[in-house]
């Protein structure tokens, strides 16, 4: 039975509420004051057709659109959307308007790109993207947020892996071999990295499915296979088997050059991380005799874009991994004054603190769970006279901030950098400074001799099992078709 509902309330994320049969459901891709009329006949009542379509409604093909909630509405009305939901998520703060700053292409921007490959009902070899909380795969060609590149190499392999019957893994059965494909594309550098993750490490057809990847001329710069036999939805296993070029690519941003390893975190919009960055070191107001940290620091890219303006960085980072490209990126690109350390951040910095260390602003970028209270407490009694909070989650960056308030500090200003376009994702920078006669105080406690820096150097580390960055990931897939 089909039911018309009228004039529907939508808030940011662009589902509705609709009651049938006493019963409330979610209906998901509307647009706010659209007529709707939603099938009932179905365990899911879902979104048949719309009656009056909103003005900022655009056409879309729904192959296309896996992961990219917005993918029905214009961009400029999207950026609109985004800025009315963090006005308001802000407005107990009282700031001046909250900018947004859009991308000038919003489609196709991901640097990286990860399908799941599975065997369908008739037998068929189908690849797509989890869908969100579920192990259902939503079909993913052409997708309107990956790199093209990635589009045609994963269109590409799907022919190679049929051509040569390789097994896709069954996840109830635990049998079969290939389980994902992750793809990495420097845009800079038109650098392409494969990795094939493969339920352990045997893999029969390899070399025939590398030698045909080899001939597609796509400009693959590397292969590397990656084993994964644990029973888990994280995609990438520890272990890593390069079977094509270097087993890393290189990316440019801005004026530096970095290595991206298959498991090293990036942010996946470079053109938005350039933006990002910018923005921040724009508010940091580093000086010359500053000694930054760098929290939660990836691959080191915030560290070395720091450098250039202060005294010295160091950049603390939980994944090994990331820490050695870090070190590697600093490397590369001729800068002495940054070191990464490989700890918690809120060990680090609590250590830091307890000895009475000084450091002058602090530059964190947590995932989107946030921080932590003492890590936020360490800053204040290392007396840094500025933080700038980078975060890809709204509501846990607003949580932080009371902490922040709660030590003294002062919140400037928040801006925000439209890192996911047509995802309903955001990114913001948070300014904060410590109030004048807070700082004083602050710095009278910390120890103003001289920094020390062995001592921040070798603050012991934390015991917490390693994490792993496919958890930061952000998507959100519902109501998408399933196969
Ligand atoms: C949002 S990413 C930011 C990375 C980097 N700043 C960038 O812009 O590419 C968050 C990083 O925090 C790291 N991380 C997660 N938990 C951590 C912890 N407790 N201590 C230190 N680093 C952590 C992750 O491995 C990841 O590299």
């Amino acid at each position: 039975m089909l039911i018309e509902f009228k004039n529907v309330k939508v808030g940011y994320n662009p589902d509705t509420e609709v009651e049938i049969n006493n019963k409330k459901y979610l209906i998901h891709g509307v647009i706010d004051g659209e007529d709707i009329l939603v099938e009932t006949d179905a365990k899911y009542p879902y979104l048949k057709k719309i009656v009056k379509p909103s003005p900022h409604r655009i056409p879309f093909n729904e192959e296309e659109v896996g992961g990219a909630q917005f993918h029905h509405i214009d961009y400029e009305y999207e950026l609109e959307l985004k800025k009315k939901y963090l006005n308001e998520l802000f407005a107990p703060f009282h700031l001046k308007e909250i900018k947004m700053n859009g991308m000038d292409n919003p489609y196709n921007y991901r640097n990286k790109s990860q399908m799941t490959f599975k065997l369908s009902k008739t037998k068929r070899i189908i690849y797509g993207l989890y869908e969100e909380y579920s192990h259902n795969i939503i079909t993913a060609d052409n997708n309107i947020l990956q790199s093209e590149k990635a589009n045609l190499v994963i269109k590409e392999l799907n022919k190679i892996l049929a051509k040569h019957k390789i097994r896709p893994y069954d996840e109830k059965t635990r049998t079969g071999n290939l389980r994902h494909v992750l793809v990495r594309y420097g845009f800079n550098s038109k650098e392409l990295m494969v990795v094939l993750i493969t339920n352990g490490e045997m893999f029969p057809g390899r070399n025939n499915v590398l030698s045909d990847l080899k001939k597609l001329n796509l400009g693959i710069t590397t292969v590397v296979q990656n084993f994964n036999s644990r029973d888990t939805s994280i995609v990438l296993g520890d272990k890593d088997r390069v079977l094509y070029g270097p087993g890393f690519i290189y990316e440019y941003v801005g004026d530096y050059k970095f290595k991206i390893s298959p498991q090293s975190f990036f942010q996946v919009n470079t053109n938005g991380m350039k933006k990002l960055y910018d923005l921040a070191m724009k508010n940091a107001g580093i000086t010359k005799n500053d000694i930054v940290i760098d929290a939660y620091s990836g691959v080191g890219t915030i560290s070395i874009f720091a450098s250039k303006y202060a005294k010295q960085v160091f950049g603390v980072e939980l994944n090994k991994n990331a820490v050695h490209d870090a070190i590697i990126n600093a490397k590369i690109n001729n800068i002495k004054n940054v070191e990464f350390i490989c700890n918690d951040a809120t060990n680090y910095l609590t250590n830091l603190a307890r000895i009475k260390e000084h450091v002058d602003v602090v530059i964190m970028d947590p995932p989107r769970d946030g921080s932590t209270k003492p890590f936020i407490n360490a800053i204040k009694y290392l007396g840094a006279r500025k933080a700038i909070y980078i975060s890809c989650n709204p509501e846990t960056l607003k949580r932080d901030l009371y902490q922040f308030f709660e030590n003294g500090y002062v919140l400037k200003s928040i801006e925000s950098v439209d890192m996911f376009p047509k995802t309903v994702s955001l990114e913001c920078v948070a300014v904060l400074e410590l109030k004048e006669d807070k700082l004083e105080e602050a710095i009278k406690k910390a120890n103003t001799k001289k920094y020390n820096e062995n001592k921040i150097k070798y603050i012991p580390k934390a015991d917490i099992e390693m994490m792993r960055e496919d958890k930061y990931e952000a998507f959100g897939f519902k109501n998408k078709k399933k196969q």
